[in-house]
């Protein structure tokens, strides 16, 4: 197993790689398992899944991330006498690793917590860097704490079963990574696509580690978002209003992520921050992988939609004293976060 080790205010993270997928045996203090109806079954043929612990089967979906599925794990480990001391094991995408992590938190006032993310951008974002939460009324995300996994266990071999949308999903994380922070996954995702879209598991696995790396130096420098951490929402801001006005699944998220990665260049060259020839290299890059980089998405239709992606940016929850930051980009490895007027804004969306 090659284990890497990073560490946060709140104590140190191990990121263990491994092919062959595996979950840590319960002690004598026990455990339970956080899963969704599609993950259950990858779990239950993994080295050290014990049938007889409690294990809570959730629905799948951004539906049932919800405060009723937390009650629901709560519920489970208390019936099962757990203590502070038991392990929390979550096992599945970006929603279960969130809610697995956030009941973790609250149980007893925080029991231990390994993380199993088997989706890409569960391995790449979601799982490492300890945010936890569901959703809230109509915000995404908004009940939440900060509890970092002590222990991440990746395998890449998740990655053939994911469906395209949920692979395309996770590979705009990867891209955004790159941007921010990583050349060298640039390179790669340049000139290697043809081996990332095939999933070749060595490449992914060398693509999951850059990743891991580059996330984990950023938040051992700022894990409570108080500043640099919030450049990881590059794209976001475009993204989640194109994902909100198209109405939510008729665009996926890495689609939309991946256009916003695009208009944020785009704002930052009208308003002379980005390199022109930055943009000029990075575009052709997001198109090779079919992402849209036109001003206006395909997803959009029934004339000038602009002022509601706008309106829809405003509700966006990185506000910081009442007004949307947008992460821009010198170049890549050189990002920063500001307001920008809506006139700037408006220009880059039609
Ligand atoms: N997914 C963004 C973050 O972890 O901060």
């Amino acid at each position: 197993m090659d284990l890497f080790t990073f560490t946060l205010q709140t104590g140190e993270v191990s990121v263990a790689f491994s092919p062959e997928p595996s979950v840590t045996a319960f002690g004598p203090e026990g455990g339970i398992y956080v899963v969704d109806k599609h993950t259950e079954p990858l779990l239950r043929r993994c080295a050290g899944f014990d049938p007889k612990a409690p294990l809570v089967s959730l629905e799948p979906g951004e539906d049932h991330k919800s405060l009723d599925s937390i009650q629901k794990i709560l519920t489970a480990a208390l019936d099962a006498s757990l203590g502070r001391d038991s392990l929390f094991i979550g096992f599945g995408g970006g929603v279960i690793t969130d809610m697995a992590a956030f009941a973790a938190s609250l149980y007893m006032r925080g029991a231990r917590l390994e993380l199993v993310p088997t989706t890409l951008l569960s391995m790449v974002d979601a799982a490492i860097g300890g945010k936890t939460g569901i959703d809230f009324g109509n915000a995404k995300n908004c009940v939440g704490t900060f509890y970092p996994a002590s222990l991440i266990r990746v395998s890449v071999s998740y990655l053939a079963s994911l469906s395209e949308a949920e692979f395309r999903s996770g590979l705009a994380e990867v891209m955004k990574t790159a941007l921010l922070y990583a050349p060298k996954l640039f390179q790669i995702m340049q000139e290697r696509r043809e081996h990332i879209l095939s999933r070749d598991p060595d490449l992914m696995l060398e693509v999951v580690k850059r990743c891991v790396q580059a996330k984990a130096r950023v938040v051992e420098r700022d894990l409570k978002e108080s500043g640099e951490r919030m450049y990881l929402n590059l794209g976001h801001t475009f993204g989640h209003a194109l994902e909100s006005v198209a109405g939510f699944g008729r665009v996926s998220h890495g689609d939309a992520v991946a256009w916003g990665i695009g208009r944020a260049l785009n704002l930052g060259l009208r308003l002379g921050i980005t390199d022109p020839e930055y943009l000029t290299d990075v575009l052709p890059v997001l198109e090779s992988y079919g992402w849209c980089t036109a001003p206006v998405h395909p997803a959009l239709s029934g004339g000038d939609r602009s002022r509601e992606l706008l309106a829809a940016m405003k509700n966006d929850k990185k506000k910081k004293g009442g007004a949307v930051r947008f992460i821009l980009q010198r170049e890549m490895n050189s990002t920063l976060a500001q307001t920008v007027s809506d006139e700037d804004v408006l220009a880059v969306l039609s």
